[in-house]
């Protein structure tokens, strides 16, 4: 019995790699993939008429029997399963879009950072596959795997580094580190509170709320005070708040218990992540409006679009930011610097600076682990 339904991949076909598959994260989000992105197509003006999700995991035991499983999903979204044995070339070849959340998560007591030594080495690898099998003048990379502050740095310095063909192919302006988790969870946090102190009638909408700088503690900065839903929180309210996105992911370890970290709430926001760009690629939208973690300097070191340049000064030369972004077909095509002149007093002079300083370091480490590589 076949574990996968690997159609042949045409023209008229839109591939998505995932890479690390098997894992919590990965299956989560490709169930949501497989369940959910035929609505896409029935959207689609143009001639691309499947979708195909490419399953990838070193451990090839679970990626056959995720995929298997997932292949049973009466949707007409095809899905194949790879490993090393049969090897990653198969699986990136024609990729559009690349998701990664492969690596090690989080145990009880570890911050994003402890992960670095282990996740580094598997981003830089795969990021190695990513350029010699998919083309890089067109394909996204969505980087879930953490610490994003330190990998996206890797994933970009990796390529542009040791793959001449990377050269103004203008990858960097289409690998994205994935931050919506923390949107994700301030808009579910200021609508609880809202709830929870009379402040809000609107119960069945949820809050904007913007979240820009980095991944990782007090480099997240939600900006509740550029949230469009009404609320009058107090300082005590506030600082909670602002806290409880920061560490949000620390009440998931610890609720685990040393079984990993946030999975579901992460697939779920990936997706939210992937079906924007699928429906970029299918001609549904002209443009993407997101924030995701992007280099704000491109290969030769000029401003990644407009808008990079204005930033750069305002996060003291953080090369490296979330931000909200404009994103065509051909990548970041617009920053929206602005954002951070409409920060008020404490968000730009007090959570700012720690954010940046703190974010300097570690795309330093990212960048040091490249150049450290022979
Ligand atoms: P997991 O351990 O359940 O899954 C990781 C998967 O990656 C495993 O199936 C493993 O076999 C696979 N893997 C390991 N090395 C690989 C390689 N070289 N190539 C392909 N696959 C490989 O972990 P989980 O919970 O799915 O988390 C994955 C990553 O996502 C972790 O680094 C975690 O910290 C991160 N994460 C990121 C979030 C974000 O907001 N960006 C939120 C939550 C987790």
């Amino acid at each position: 019995m076949p574990h996968s339904v690997t159609p042949s991949i045409e023209q008229d076909s839109l591939k998505i790699a995932i890479l690390g598959a098997a894992g919590g994260i990965g299956q989560s989000l490709s169930l949501l993939l497989k369940a959910q992105l035929q609505y896409q197509l029935k959207e689609s003006n143009r001639s691309v008429t499947h979708i195909h999700l490419a399953l990838y995991d070193v451990n090839q035991e679970a990626i056959n029997g995720v995929t298997a499983d997932l292949s049973h999903i009466d949707t007409p979204i095809s899905v194949s399963s790879h490993s090393p044995a049969g090897g990653i070339e198969n699986c990136l070849h024609n990729a559009s879009i690349v998701v990664i959340p492969a690596g090690v998560p989080r145990k009880p007591g570890m911050t994003r950072d402890d992960l670095f030594n282990v996740n580094a080495g598997i981003i830089s690898q795969l990021g190695d596959s990513i350029a010699e099998c998919c083309d890089l003048s067109k394909v996204f990379v969505l980087v879930i795997s953490n610490p994003v502050n330190s990998l996206v740095p890797v994933m970009v310095s990796n390529i542009l580094k040791n793959h001449p063909q990377s050269r103004n192919s203008g990858i960097e302006r289409r690998i994205m580190g994935v931050t919506k988790l923390d949107i994700v969870r301030a808009s579910t946090f200021l609508r609880e509170i809202n709830i929870e102190s009379g402040l809000t009638p609107r119960v069945n909408s949820m809050p904007d709320v913007p979240v820009i700088g980095g991944h990782s503690g007090e480099t997240i900065i939600p900006l509740f005070s550029q949230s469009n839903f009404l609320s009058r929180l107090n300082e005590d309210q506030l600082k909670y708040l602002i806290h409880r996105v920061q560490y949000g992911g620390d009440e998931v370890v610890k609720a685990k218990n040393g079984k990993g970290s946030a999975t579901l709430s992460m697939a779920h926001a990936g997706y939210k992540c992937v079906v924007q760009f699928v429906s970029l690629l299918l001609g549904n939208i002209e443009q993407i409006h997101g924030t995701y973690y992007v280099p704000l300097k491109d290969a030769n070191n000029f401003p990644i679009a407009p808008g990079a340049d204005q930033l750069l000064p305002l996060v003291d030369g953080a090369d490296y930011f979330a931000i909200p972004l404009t994103i065509t077909t051909k990548g970041v095509s617009y920053v929206d610097y602005d954002i951070v002149n409409r920060m008020n007093d404490m968000e730009r002079n007090q959570m700012l600076p720690i954010c940046v300083s703190q974010l300097k370091k570690n795309i330093d480490k990212g960048l040091e682990f490249v150049a450290s590589r022979s």
